[in-house]
């Protein structure tokens, strides 16, 4: 079986502990502290949060995911899918559904795995007054017992209609909740700030923020080397730190090349960096109809803007050898496209330069393109 796993939220001897982090988390969630957790896309927070706070005793983790939510009803079935997935025992989800009774909740058991679902009626709670009612469930709850309530890809809130009103309501139900900590997590920086940072929010200053970046080089190397023994794969240090290198840090793209190298040697091999162009034929081999897919949502000038992103050192955007590269000799159109394509999220700033937000599509764009 492949040691490494990408793409979905990993534990046990999947993860690799990052004990500081850890640490830090759960004397947040000891002390009610509420929390902006922040950091680039597939750096590892959903992984670290549920990773820490699920793993405390005496400690009741409610994770919500608004990946995507669009409306209040939306809300309150994410937050209601977290309690059936907080504690499958049945008198707690019980207790919470009957705090929402107005929701018109009903519950059922997934047909496959058995696992408890509870829904609750669309019309209802697309009503204003339910956050009021889905939030009241979450404060009696936490009179019971110690709370973390997780809010994961929190900015996804801002997508439902009338969001400064929905912020307002949570805060002012949040802000007198003193013994429960809620953590807010992110990874589109802007639209988080604009929750947090912005004076006219409500939820201004109203939590610390927590970075989750890159896993500490020699930490992540000896887990790596690790795993690739687990695998019948021997790899020394160096080539491990080079692998990491090759991905950005970027803890998930690390581990998707790992196991893109893994996939494609065999048993009792020695990996070298020799194996990167096989691994990333594998990867292009499954991610290139949606790679092509970005490339055709793009213009003529965003392309070339992208390919010369790929090619050329992108801290000197304006200088002639880079306007030449791209064809453009206007200023205004070369930053509109830029602009364009970090809102599309194919590529961000960092340190003064430009990356690629997925590097393995760099790579699939150096070699197709
Ligand atoms: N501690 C860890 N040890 C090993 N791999 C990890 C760890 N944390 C994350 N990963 C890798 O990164 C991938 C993404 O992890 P996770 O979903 O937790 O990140 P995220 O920051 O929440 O991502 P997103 O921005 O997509 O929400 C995982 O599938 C796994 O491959
Ligand atoms: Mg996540």
């Amino acid at each position: 079986m492949n040691p490494f796993k990408y793409g979905c939220v990993v534990d046990g001897e999947f993860f690799c502990p990052r004990p500081e982090l850890e640490r830090q988390l759960k004397g947040f969630a000891e002390s009610g502290q509420n929390v902006v957790v922040q950091g680039e896309r597939r750096m590892g927070k959903t992984s670290l949060i549920k990773h820490a706070i699920g793993g405390m005793r005496k400690m009741q983790m409610l994770y919500v995911d608004l990946y995507c939510i669009r409306t209040l009803s939306d809300f309150c079935r994410r937050v209601m899918n977290g309690i059936a997935e907080a504690d499958e025992n049945l008198p707690f989800i019980k207790k919470a559904m009957a705090f929402v009774h107005q929701l018109r909740p009903t519950l059922s058991f997934d047909v496959n795995t058995g696992t408890p679902q509870v829904s609750v009626d669309t019309r209802t709670a697309n009503a204003p007054d339910s956050l009021g009612v889905v939030m009241g469930m979450i404060r009696k709850l936490a009179k019971d017992e110690r709370m973390c309530v997780v809010f994961d890809e929190f900015q996804d809130i801002l997508d439902i209609e009338r969001s400064d009103a929905v912020l307002a309501e949570m805060r002012s139900t949040i802000q007198f909740q003193a013994d429960t900590s809620y953590f807010f997590s992110g990874s589109v920086r802007n639209d988080m700030m604009r929750i947090f940072d912005d004076s006219k929010s409500p939820f201004f200053k109203s939590a610390v923020t927590f970075t989750v970046g890159p896993i500490a080089p020699d930490k992540f190397v000896r887990f790596i080397v690790d795993r690739f023994q687990k695998g019948d794969r021997r790899v020394d240090s160096d080539t491990a730190r080079k692998l990491i290198e090759y991905a950005d840090s970027v803890t998930g793209d690390v581990q998707e090349l790992c196991e893109a190298i893994w996939d494609t040697t065999l048993p009792g091999a020695r990996i070298s960096v020799d194996g990167i162009p096989y691994a990333l034929d594998c990867i292009f081999a499954r991610e290139g109809e949606a790679f092509g897919e970005t490339v055709r949502q793009l213009t003529p000038l965003q392309m070339s803007v992208l390919r010369t992103f790929a090619e050329l050192d992108t801290s000197r955007i304006f200088s002639e050898t880079f306007m030449q590269h791209v064809g453009t000799a206007s200023t205004g159109a070369l930053r509109t496209a830029i602009n364009r394509l970090v809102n599309k999220r194919v590529i961000y700033q960092f340190g003064g330069r430009y990356r690629f937000v997925n590097p393995f599509f760099k790579a699939w764009l150096v070699k197709k393109m």
